[in-house]
């Protein structure tokens, strides 16, 4: 299973590297403007972060953008600024057959915003590389997820479809740990979900514990 980081601030991907080696980097609208930095410059930082490696950087389309005619274009000039980026499309009907024709170019895309197993499945079909269920946004809505991963995991693996599937909205390291028994391949999270999921409060217990006595003991 695949650690991708939720962010567009160069500082923690640059963090979350080094630390824990994560193996991609998804980036979204509202992490761009959290960043303080314009769209383009921010990607072109990100992408140097990434140089040279397999890890993928999600990026993505201007969301204003519904028709095949404003897609196309930004999605091929996005992908030639970086051979690491995905371009992230949303789950709309004019998104599919850009994702076809991208596919056609050797330009993988990220097929963001899926609620539905449905909707998972059409950008499958579509040619899509990567598939993002976002399943924070439905359990805040009080929305079961398991069940949603399940059949999305099970439809790809039903026809040998290439789509990694990324569970994304990710918001405590039980939801990680439930997507890797379901056979996801990729979670997204931000960095203190993944930070938070480290630690647990009787490692920390255990190292007071051990170190008292530690310090009761001789060494030789
Ligand atoms: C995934 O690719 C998205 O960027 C992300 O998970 C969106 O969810 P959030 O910003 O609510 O965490």
């Amino acid at each position: 299973m695949q650690f991708f980081l939720d962010s567009a601030i160069t500082s923690e991907i640059e963090y979350a590297l080094k630390a824990f080696n994560i193996d991609g980097v998804t980036t979204n609208p509202r992490h761009v403007q959290a960043s303080g930095k314009p769209f383009l410059t921010v990607i072109r930082e990100i992408a140097r972060l990434v140089e040279g490696t397999e890890k993928t950087v999600s990026v993505e389309v201007n969301p204003h953008f519904m028709t095949y005619e404003e897609m196309m274009p930004e999605a091929e000039k996005l992908a030639a600024i970086s051979p690491n980026f995905v371009i992230k499309l949303q789950c709309v009907e004019p998104a599919f057959r850009v994702m076809e024709d991208l596919a056609k170019k050797g330009i993988r895309v990220n097929c963001t915003l899926i609620f539905s197993a449905f909707q998972a499945l059409q950008a499958m079909r579509s040619g899509a590389y990567y598939i993002s269920p976002f399943i924070g946004w439905k359990e805040a809505n009080g929305e079961e997820t398991r069940k949603f991963v399940e059949e999305i995991v099970t439809i790809r693996d039903n026809y040998g479809f290439d789509s990694q599937i990324i569970v994304a909205a990710v918001r405590n390291a039980r939801q990680i740990v439930d997507a890797a028994l379901l056979g996801a391949d990729i979670v997204t999270a931000g960095l203190s979900v993944y930070q938070e999921g480290f630690h647990h409060p009787y490692t920390r217990e255990g190292i007071e514990k051990f170190a008292s006595f530690w310090d009761k003991t001789p060494y030789e």
